[in-house]
């Protein structure tokens, strides 16, 4: 991971990359090329029967409604963070088609220099440079990624401070993407402290907050540190693997400054969104109130997640490849940064570009590149998802979902296999 903390300038290239590396994926496969769907950050798992029932029994409920979202589903996800110690006020909740909507809607109405953690998803450097937001890449500590490393940005608030632009706010990533990993209570409250030194929003992004791979690891949301400056963020697409049904949640500060933050971003949600899908509304809502249907599928998400996440874990370590331990939603963030050398003289592989395109090309895996989150071209770092290793049929992932032991399944073991083939391979231990 990069150790700098650095202002960028992110020019937008073509679709965001894991759009469009899922989209390649598919064209190789319909081209007849084989594809281990490492790219993707989709949770890969089929819809839960009840949800679909509750879309169908709304299917006629065409209207557009609030844009804050309709009121029981604002109820709900006011309950679902009750349930969390965050007591929630609906009328602080706004619903949106995908939280990446919501965010970019909190981007656009703070429109002032925003940190983020260096690497991290994608689209918040893109979405800051889209609304003209400066954004300042802050590295994390070792195996806490989604935060940046207080101490950095206490140094980067300093500086931005310093030329006259001053910081307006911090993402977090609770757990993270890309790497897999959780940042710890202690880090999460450095974090509040200097938020408050230096008046900064918090925007934390919980979406994979209910897909911590052990439930008995402790979870800090600066909401509950820093209530009146922290926004959280969170949805259905990964803990219920409904990406495509666009539907994400937002909760404000109850505070004064929160509430004029909340109007904005409906102003913005009014003139780009009107509202969600009403019915996807009407399904989320149930969801939200977390029957036991829908607690038992988390959790059954959960542990799949965690036992293929900790199976290519196992071949990465296996080709002695560095990364952290995954501890939560389908990522791992593998390092290849000391095997440098070794790849530059086998492969000419001086760059995180050129070592996802090697894996592409010469063993048919897909994987996107470290560049992708903010790092180095030089960093020698991809991400992969595990998640798409389920299988590619709503048949085999509802096998994998159930099976006890998941990563036995010819299908995954036979992908995995690959993979440690290619790791061996490129390692030089083939
Ligand atoms: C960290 C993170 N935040 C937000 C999102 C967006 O999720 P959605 O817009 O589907 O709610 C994603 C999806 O990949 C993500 O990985």
């Amino acid at each position: 991971m990069i150790a700098k903390s650095m202002a960028t300038s992110f020019t937008l290239a073509s679709v965001s990359p894991t759009l469009a590396i899922n989209e390649l994926t598919a064209r190789r496969r319909a081209a007849g090329l084989p594809t281990i769907a490492l790219g993707f950050g989709e949770a890969g798992l089929p819809v839960l029967p009840g949800l679909v029932q509750r879309l169908a029994d709304s299917g006629a409920r065409a209207e557009y409604g609030p844009v804050s979202g309709i009121p029981q589903l604002r109820e709900a996800a006011a309950g679902y963070w009750d349930r969390r110690q965050l007591a929630t006020d609906p009328e602080l909740v706004v619903a949106g088609p995908g939280s990446k909507s919501l965010l970019y809607a909190l981007l656009h109405a703070l429109a002032g220099p925003v940190a983020l953690p260096c690497p991290s998803w994608v689209s918040y450097a893109a979405q800051a440079a889209l609304v003209g937001c400066r954004t300042w890449l802050v590295a994390t500590r070792p195996c806490e990624g989604g935060v940046p490393a207080p101490q950095r940005l206490d140094a980067v608030a300093r500086r931005a401070a310093a030329s006259g632009e001053p910081l307006r706010a911090v993402i977090l990533t609770l757990p993270d993407n890309p790497t897999g990993t959780l940042a710890s209570p202690a880090t999460v409250t450095a974090l509040c402290e200097l938020a408050e030194r230096h008046d900064l929003l918090i925007i934390s992004d919980e979406i994979y907050r209910d897909l911590v791979h052990d439930p008995g690891l402790p979870f800090l949301s600066p909401a509950a540190l820093a209530p009146d400056r922290t926004v959280i963020t969170s949805g259905l697409s990964k803990n219920l693997a409904l990406g495509g049904w666009r539907l994400g949640v937002a909760r404000f500060p109850d505070s004064e400054p929160g509430r004029r933050l909340r109007a904005h971003v409906l102003r913005i949600a009014s003139e780009l969104w009107s509202a969600p899908a009403q019915p996807v509304q009407r399904a989320a809502a149930w969801a939200l109130t977390e029957p036991p249907e829908v607690r038992e599928r988390v959790a059954a998400s959960r542990r799949l997640h965690g036992i293929v996440a900790r199976a290519t874990s196992d071949v990465l370590a296996a080709a002695g490849v560095d990364h952290p331990p995954p501890a939560g939603a389908f990522y791992l963030y593998p390092d290849l940064g000391a095997q440098r050398e070794r790849l530059a003289a086998a492969w000419s592989i001086r760059t995180g570009t050129e070592l996802a395109t090697w894996l592409l090309d010469r063993h048919g895996i897909a994987t996107l590149p470290a560049s992708a989150f903010g790092e180095a071209e030089t960093t020698l770092a991809l991400r992969l998802a595990s998640s798409q290793l389920y299988g590619e049929t709503d048949e085999r992932r509802a096998c994998a979902l159930h099976d006890p032991q998941p990563r036995e399944l010819p299908w995954i073991a036979e992908q995995l296999q690959v993979v440690a083939g290619a790791l061996d391979d490129l390692v030089g231990k083939a």
